[in-house]
């Protein structure tokens, strides 16, 4: 049985991680499939709720419209990530955070499921499913703390009403976090792409920031992608099978 060559490129992909200052991560839905959360773009059971699309159910007019039906989305969807547990690719994008001169993560996931991996500093781009924030004072609090049968529920520092933390359609990225990331992105030597169809701007944006600034580009994405062409490396394949294979 001749001995299967395991592909250089993950060799090749170590060596360049060993020698990396500043790596840079974007993951999107795909990077939590393997722990059983249902992508955007990928059919299943989100991508249509009631009868409403998602980019219908989860956005600022429906918010405007129906607060309760936007809390009643997100109670549903918290039901699904309650069972979710991070994936081998979560765990190995934690281990990185103390592998690197710097190493910048950023998500579009609101799942929570990078910090539950014991990432820190996690740049959540699109806010985060399990915090809500308040429509007068701004005050946020982690869901888990409010009285799930309040809906919506009333903020403690100023009696307002309170909305899920998460940046709904036809919503701004809350202030500074995509600023941010595109400052590191910017700064890095090597950027990984994982999981996102990269359809979605501003964070769409952000491999083509690092490539500007020349950074070796690796998608990790069993489909290809709009920035597929712009990559230097792109493997097919799930995040949660090829991520631990760059240890290194
Ligand atoms: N490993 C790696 N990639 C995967 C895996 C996997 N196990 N499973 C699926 N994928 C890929 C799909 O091929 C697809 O390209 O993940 C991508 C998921 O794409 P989307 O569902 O469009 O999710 P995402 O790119 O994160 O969407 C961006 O759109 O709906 C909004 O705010 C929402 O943050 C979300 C944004």
């Amino acid at each position: 049985m001749p001995v299967k060559q395991e592909p250089n490129i993950y060799e090749e992909l170590r060596e360049r991680l060993r020698s990396a200052r500043h790596v840079f991560a974007l993951t999107g839905a795909g990077v939590s499939a393997e722990s059983g959360v249902p992508t955007f773009r990928g059919g299943g059971d989100t991508t249509v709720w009631k009868g409403m699309p998602f980019d219908v159910i989860s956005s600022a007019g429906m918010l405007a419209r129906d607060l309760p039906a936007v809390w009643e989305w997100f109670d549903y969807r918290r039901g699904v990530l309650g069972h979710c547990q991070p994936n081998a690719a979560h765990t190995t994008l934690a281990r990185w955070q103390d592998s690197f001169p710097r190493f910048t993560l950023v998500t579009q996931n609101v799942d929570g499921l990078h910090a539950a991996a014991g990432s820190r500093d996690v740049l959540e781009l699109h806010g985060n499913a399990w915090r809500a924030r308040c429509l007068g004072c701004g005050w946020r609090e982690d869901v888990r703390h409010l009285d799930a049968d309040e809906r919506p529920p009333v903020c403690r520092a100023c009696g307002e009403a309170m909305r899920p933390d998460v940046v709904l359609f036809g919503e701004m990225l809350p202030a500074g976090v995509f600023e941010e990331a595109a400052m590191r992105a910017s700064e890095c030597d090597l950027c990984f792409v994982v999981g996102t169809s990269a359809i979605v701007y501003p964070a769409a944006a952000l491999p083509a920031e690092a490539r500007r600034a020349g950074a070796y580009l690796v998608e990790v994405n069993p489909e290809p992608t709009p920035l597929s062409e712009i990559c230097d490396m792109t493997i097919r394949g799930l995040a949660g099978e090829i991520l631990p294979r760059l240890e290194f």
